[in-house]
Formats: C-alpha cells, sequence, structure tokens
C-alpha cells in the first residue's frame, strides 16, 4: 500500500517504520526541512531501541521517504495518517491547532480517494470535525471526492515503541462505514493482534479512557504506599497480592515517585477539560492528578526528615527521564526532585545514560557527571529517580566505599533491598522501608 504519515514526531515515526517493515511504502511529511534533511539521511532526532537502525534499513530498501509537501505526499498515497501534536492549552484541553491545519491541506489537496487515519490523541468528537473541514475545502473546491476518517489511536510505550507498533495488543478502529472496514482491514491483514471496530467518538474515548485508567492504578497505590508506610506495611508485597488477582493484574502497580511522560499528565488534563466541558466533572481523574502532582513532594519531605536540613549536602541523583530506554525528560519527576533540593541548597550531582544534555538545558546550575560512580563520589545520600537496568546493577558494594554516607532513597522500589541493608546502607523505599 502506499500510506502518507503527516507529523515526524515520536508516533508518526514509529508508524512509518512499523508500515514500511511489513512493506508498505510510507512517505513522512514533516513541515520542519532541517529535520527532513536529518531523518532523510537516517538520523532520528530522539532516542528509540532498535528504531533508528530499522529506519536506516527502510530508508536503503526505498520503503521510506521524507519531504516537506503534503501535496506531493497526497499524490501517490491512498492512507493518509494524521499524526501530528496535540499539546496541553494552559486550560488543559488538547491544542487541535496542527490537527485542523492538516485536514485544511489535506481538503486542499486531494485529487482521489483518500482514507484519512488519526492517529494523535485528540479529543471525542475531533474526528467528526476533522472530516467537516475536509468536506467544507472539498465544496469551497466545488469537487466531489470521496473520502473517509477512521481514529486509529496508538498504544505504544516509549522505549518499547517498535515492538508495541509492530505487534499492538489491540487495534482499535473507529469506522462509519463498510468500505472503511474494509480498507483498514487489508491494511492491517499482516499484524496478529486483535482488531476492535467502534464509532468513531467510541475509539477517540478509548485512548483517553485507557490511559487515565492506567495512571489511576499508579496513583492508587501510590497513595496506598503512603499508608503502607505509616502502618509498617510492605506497598510491594501490597500490589503483588493485590496482582494475582486476575481482575485486576499485575501491571502499572509499581509504586514509585510518580509517573510522567509525554501521555498520562497531558490526557489526564485533556479529559479533565473535556468532561468539565460537559458538565460532568471527571472526580476520580482529579485524584489521580492530585496525587500524582504530591508524590514527588511527599517522596522528598521523606528525604529531609531522613537527613535532616538539606544545606550543603551531596545528593546523587540517579537516572533522570521519565523512565529507562528512552532519551524523554517531559514531565519527569527528575524535575521536581531537583527543583526540590536546589531550593533547599543542597549540592547536587546527577546521571543518566540518556537525559543529560536535555535536563542541563533546565537546570545547568548542578553538577552533571558521565558515568553514575562520578554522581556518587562523595554524596551524602543518593536518589534513585529512574529505574535504569545499568543503575540497578551498580556495584553496590564497591559504592559503599566512594560515599560519605551510604543512605539511597529508591524512587521506583527498583533495587535489591535485602542486599543494600546488608551491605551496611540505609534504605528507604516507596512505601517500604529497609532498616529504619
Ligand atoms: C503510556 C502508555 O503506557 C501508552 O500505552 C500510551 O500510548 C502512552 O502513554 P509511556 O508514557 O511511554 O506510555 O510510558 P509508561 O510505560 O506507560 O509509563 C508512564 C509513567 O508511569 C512512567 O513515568 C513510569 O515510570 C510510570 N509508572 C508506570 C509507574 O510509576 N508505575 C507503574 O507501575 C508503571
Amino acid at each position: 500500500m502506499n500510506i502518507a504519515v503527516i507529523g515526524a514526531g515520536y508516533v508518526g515515526m514509529t508508524t512509518s517504520v512499523a508500515f514500511a517493515a511489513y512493506g508498505h511504502h510510507v512517505v513522512v511529511v514533516e513541515h520542519n526541512e532541517e529535520k527532513v534533511k536529518l531523518l532523510s539521511q537516517g538520523y532520528l532526532p530522539f532516542y528509540e531501541a532498535g528504531m533508528e537502525d530499522m529506519m536506516k534499513q527502510q530508508l536503503k530498501l526505498g520503503q521510506l521517504s521524507f519531504t516537506t509537501s503534503i501535496r506531493k505526499s497526497l499524490k501517490q498515497a491512498e492512507y493518509v495518517f494524521i499524526t501530528v501534536g496535540t499539546p496541553s492549552l494552559p486550560s488543559g484541553e488538547a491544542d487541535l491547532s496542527f490537527v485542523e491545519q492538516v485536514a485544511q491541506s489535506i481538503g486542499t489537496f486531494i485529487d482521489d480517494y483518500k482514507i484519512i487515519i488519526m492517529k494523535s490523541t485528540v479529543p471525542v468528537g475531533t474526528g467528526k470535525k476533522v472530516q467537516e473541514i475536509i468536506f467544507s475545502q472539498l465544496q469551497k473546491r466545488n469537487v466531489d471526492i470521496p473520502f473517509d476518517l477512521v481514529s486509529n489511536p496508538e498504544f505504544l510505550r516509549e522505549g518499547r515503541a517498535l515492538k508495541d507498533a509492530l505487534q499492538p495488543d489491540r487495534i482499535i478502529l473507529g469506522c462509519e462505514n463498510d468500505r472503511a472496514k474494509m480498507k483498514m482491514n487489508s491494511l492491517y491483514n499482516d499484524f496478529q493482534s486483535k482488531i476492535l471496530f467502534t464509532a468513531l467518538n467510541d475509539a477517540e474515548m478509548i485512548k483517553y479512557a485507557s490511559n487515565t485508567f492506567l495512571a489511576t492504578k499508579i496513583s492508587f497505590v501510590n497513595e496506598l504506599a503512603r499508608l503502607c508506610e505509616n502502618l509498617n506495611v510492605d506497598i510491594t508485597n501490597v500490589a503483588k497480592g493485590m496482582g494475582l488477582d486476575k481482575r485486576i493484574g499485575p501491571d502499572f502497580l509499581q509504586a514509585g515517585i510518580g509517573f510522567g511522560g509525554s501521555c498520562f499528565p497531558k490526557d489526564i488534563k485533556a479529559l479533565l477539560a473535556f468532561s468539565a466541558a460537559n458538565h460532568v466533572p471527571f472526580q476520580i481523574l482529579q485524584a489521580v492528578q492530585s496525587v500524582n502532582d504530591s508524590q514527588v513532594e511527599w517522596f522528598m519531605t521523606n528525604v529531609a526528615n531522613t537527613l535532616g536540613d538539606l544545606t550543603n549536602k551531596h545528593i546523587a541523583i540517579l537516572g533522570l527521564t521519565f523512565k529507562p530506554e528512552t532519551d524523554d525528560i517531559r514531565e519527569a519527576s527528575s524535575l521536581r526532585v531537583i527543583e526540590y533540593l536546589i531550593q533547599n541548597h543542597a549540592i547536587v550531582s546527577a546521571y543518566d545514560p540518556k537525559g543529560i544534555d536535555q535536563i542541563k538545558r533546565i537546570f545547568p546550575m548542578i553538577n552533571y557527571a558521565q558515568t553514575p560512580i562520578g554522581a556518587i563520589e562523595g554524596a551524602d545520600a543518593i536518589i534513585l529517580v529512574t529505574e535504569w537496568k545499568e543503575l540497578i546493577h551498580l556495584d553496590w558494594e564497591a559504592i559503599k566505599l566512594k560515599v560519605n554516607k551510604p543512605v539511597i532513597f529508591d524512587g521506583r522500589n527498583a533495587l535489591d533491598r535485602n542486599r543494600l541493608v546488608d551491605l551496611g546502607y540505609t534504605y528507604i523505599g516507596v512505601g517500604v522501608k529497609g532498616n529504619i
């Protein structure tokens, strides 16, 4: 098939590389000329495991190409994915201006049947709005060109984006007629995933419902962790016990220093905004947001209660990205941790395998190390913020000789607590206490 993908962000690039790998011809549209140049040479502007290699391969095979021109991309393509950003407005609502501009362009340039597939995360009703925009452009041109609009939300996780795109758990397709269903069935013919056809609006809601439900699980377990800590109960055992119930499941019950990333915080804000606009204040979601907003503060209060006055204390931060296997620092908990430490006059040194350059732009005043040991040396305490494998498996015995005081705050409950305690560390997790 010939596919156009409009928007070379995370979702757009993953979609493009995945469909190219399935043997389709994909042209990616990106308005930034410099970015198109780099992408055409095989450079991906973000880190995602395995993606750059696969992209280079598809470029070589001629399955993948890049352009700045929507018009050109629409000439060949029958399938047109919209994957532009929908960032939060100050009100929390999703900014749909990019989506609307793309819809205008599609209506202006198409000259034969297209199936337009919305992959950007958009509030319920946006698909219909896009349909109207395209339709009214066609009317202005006084042409009668058939098109279908499908909502096909993306559920990829950063760090596992390729696998999620190549073998998704499920494919949700909001289609309003049989032609669109048939076309989408043949597009996804080679995928082994379950397909669910729904109405347009339903598909749009499924994306928000899924992401905010996962965030709800996390905030639930994080708030429970606060209680566990007071009662001397171990949240990791509680979560394990809960997760054995098939109706609950073990995933997204990992208590920690809060969720971040480009999706959960933004999608919660957007769902809160459009539920309020529909006179249904989403109370559970308000609580999910407020627990997450206060989780770092709660955790850092623990740090301060344990260490006393933080002035001139040397604190080493391990992990800066919002989760491992990505270079993404959007809404990362590390941002608030650093802010707290700066405000409390601590001396901060930090290490991350992929996130230093980005954090440095926001906090140029703290120290950055090229190795974990570089950050840890002489520290009065270590805070693990992101559970990168290389950080979990450090040689903690050797490190004990390098720190000023062997104190670890494990913001992800990811370290081997018993071993650390045996080695003589003071260990404090989230809703678990090692030895105090
Ligand atoms: C999420 C959704 O999982 C994905 O389906 C959607 O398409 C985009 O948003 P992503 O943001 O890449 O994906 O990361 P995810 O693995 O879901 O983690 C999000 C945040 O939650 C991270 O900060 C992570 O550390 C945190 N988290 C996750 C927890 O604190 N506890 C958990 O048990 C799981």
